[in-house]
């Protein structure tokens, strides 16, 4: 695994869906539409729009990576579609609008917002002592610098900026990158070089936030400095490759940048917070 970043970071790059929009806040709707199926529903859906992303960009020829792509808008109709055949949903055109409405307009996960602004216009201790009673950054009394925020997404830009407004994330961030750019998918390094040339950076100099275990792992070998956002409490995965920083909630992730920014840490940031169980941990490696 590549070096940790030397901090503080040049900017914080996170994915979006699943990251900072709550995919499975379409269950509700499904749920009403197709009572007991919702989580099935929401859950095959968003596996078979992943997978749709990896097989595209996987099966390009090398002289046309863009050969099979097409905008996640569109990978995530399909996989709607093929969701609800799988499970025997019969899906009307009404049904298809409404969900695909809800996906155009995600809840964002309640603590991201918070988080992002005061990363934004405070710094870390600032977002710390605001979100946490525990008030775990906030603790060592360190102050950090404000930083630069991203968005490095498979999201279209179109389906970025409404999930950017309708989730009040506008002008929060310095850059809404799209794959779409490349059409390459995550994990193609094509697609999280992205951020590298947006802050013409090196790749450990910036933090890339993840909920997803794979992005997490892909982000890792491109070399970026990774924290995995693990909001289901998910298993890791088994690939040999570990993210920097593990942590359940934007708290943690907190926590993570703040060691980073402490002057004097070493280039593996101890741990900090909790070290039981999946609070925050920092992790020098696989
Ligand atoms: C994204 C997908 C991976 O936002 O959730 O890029």
């Amino acid at each position: 695994m590549s070096a940790i970043t030397t901090l503080p970071p040049k900017a914080v790059i996170f994915d979006a869906y699943g990251t900072l929009f709550d995919v499975h806040s379409v269950i509700a709707a499904a749920e009403q539409l197709f009572p007991t199926h919702g989580d099935a529903l929401s859950y095959l859906w968003r596996q078979k729009q992943i997978e749709y992303t990896q097989l595209r960009t996987l099966a390009a020829p090398s002289d046309a990576p863009g050969a099979h792509y097409r905008p996640f808008w569109d990978i995530t109709l399909d996989a709607l579609r093929f969701a609800a055949k799988k499970i025997q949903l019969t899906l009307g055109r009404a049904a298809e609008k409404r969900l695909m409405d809800e996906y155009a307009c995600l809840s964002a996960f309640p603590d991201a917002v918070p988080a992002l602004r005061a990363l934004r216009d405070a710094g870390v201790n600032a977002t710390a002592s605001a979100q946490s009673s525990s008030k775990k950054a906030s603790a060592s009394g360190e102050k950090v610098h404000r930083l630069n925020l991203a968005i490095l997404s498979n999201g279209n830009p179109q389906m970025l900026d409404i999930a950017v407004k309708s989730a009040g994330m506008n002008g929060l961030f310095d850059h809404v990158l799209s794959v779409d750019t490349v059409r390459a998918y995550k994990p193609s390094p094509a697609a999280y070089s992205l951020g590298t040339q947006a802050f013409g950076a090196q790749p450990r100099e910036l933090v890339f936030v993840s909920s997803n275990g794979w992005d997490v792992a892909g982000a890792t070998w491109f070399g970026f400095t990774t924290f995995w956002l693990n909001r289901q409490n998910a298993p890791a995965e088994e690939l040999g490759v570990a993210p920097h920083g593990t942590g359940e909630d934007m708290n943690d992730l907190l926590v993570f940048l703040q060691t980073l920014a402490s002057p004097g840490r070493s280039s593996t940031p101890g741990s900090s917070g909790k070290s039981a169980g999946n609070r925050t941990r920092h992790s020098p490696g696989a």
